[in-house]
Order: structure tokens, then sequence, then C-alpha cells
């Protein structure tokens, strides 16, 4: 298991957005969702949105629990120029009850749940 930390974590806290991809019967699909609004836990091996819409991102959790996230930010160093990105994959769900739709719910009471992403790998790309 793989913890977000060090830069990623540093690209995390900057992002403006994160781009969310889960696999569909028709092939990959993409949600978004802002950067201030992901919560990073459990010290840095889960990931929790809250979450309004993201039904198709569900349904295709539940037939198959793969998810990828980038994020990215011009304002964190890369390796040889400014801005960095960042990959996390891992296995994703979305619940409707339990302590990470509390902690979603405590800033955003709209949630109907929380995406819950169980980090595996974390991979700079730039
Ligand atoms: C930058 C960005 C921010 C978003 N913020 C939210 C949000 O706060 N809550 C939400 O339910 N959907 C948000 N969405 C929309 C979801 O990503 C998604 O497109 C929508 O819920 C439909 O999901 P589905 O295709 O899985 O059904 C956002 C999308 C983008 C691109």
């Amino acid at each position: 298991m793989a913890r977000i930390e060090g830069v990623c974590r540093e690209v995390c806290d900057a992002t403006e957005y994160v781009t969310i991809v889960t696999q569909g019967p028709d092939g990959p699909h993409l949600a978004g969702h802002w950067g201030s609004y992901m919560r990073i836990v459990d010290p840095g091996a889960t990931v929790v949105f809250p979450v309004g819409r993201f039904q198709r991102t569900e349904q295709n959790l539940k037939a198959n629990g793969r998810i990828q996230l980038m994020v990215a930010s011009h304002k964190v160093a890369g390796t040889r120029s400014p801005g960095q990105g960042c990959v996390i994959a891992g296995s994703g769900e979305v619940v409707t009850a339990g302590e990470h739709v509390d902690l979603v719910r405590e800033k955003f009471p709209w949630a109907r749940g929380a995406l819950v992403v169980r980090v595996e790998s974390v991979a700079t790309q730039l």
C-alpha cells in the first residue's frame, strides 16, 4: 500500500481540480472534483470526496473497483521545470453512511455520500 506524502501531498494541496477515472462498460469514464474538496486521511492512505451526483462513477465502481485520480499544479516544482502532477491509483467505492460521510458532511452538508479511495500507488508525472 502506498501513501500520499511528500511532493504528491504538496500537489494534492495545490491542485485546482481532480480528474477521476473509472472503467465503465463502454470504456473509461471521466468525472471531476475540486481539489479543495478532497480530504486526505488515514495518514495519506485514503482520499475522500463529497458526492452529490457521481451516479455513473458509483455504478462503475460496483462492477470494477479500480479508480485513478490525477492532480496537478504549476506551483509545485517538477524535476526539470515548474509544475508537477501525480496519478493516484487504488480501489474506490461510494458510501452513504459511516465515518467518511460524517467527515465530508462537516463541510459539505449537501453530500449524499462520500467517494472513498484506498490508495495503492502514487506516481509523479514530471
Ligand atoms: C472541477 C469539477 C468539480 C466538480 N464538483 C462536484 C461536486 O462538488 N459535487 C458533485 O457531485 N459533482 C461535482 N462535479 C461533477 C462530477 O465530476 C460528475 O461529473 C457528475 O457528478 C456526474 O458524475 P457521473 O458521470 O459519475 O454520473 C465536478 C466536476 C468538475 C469537473
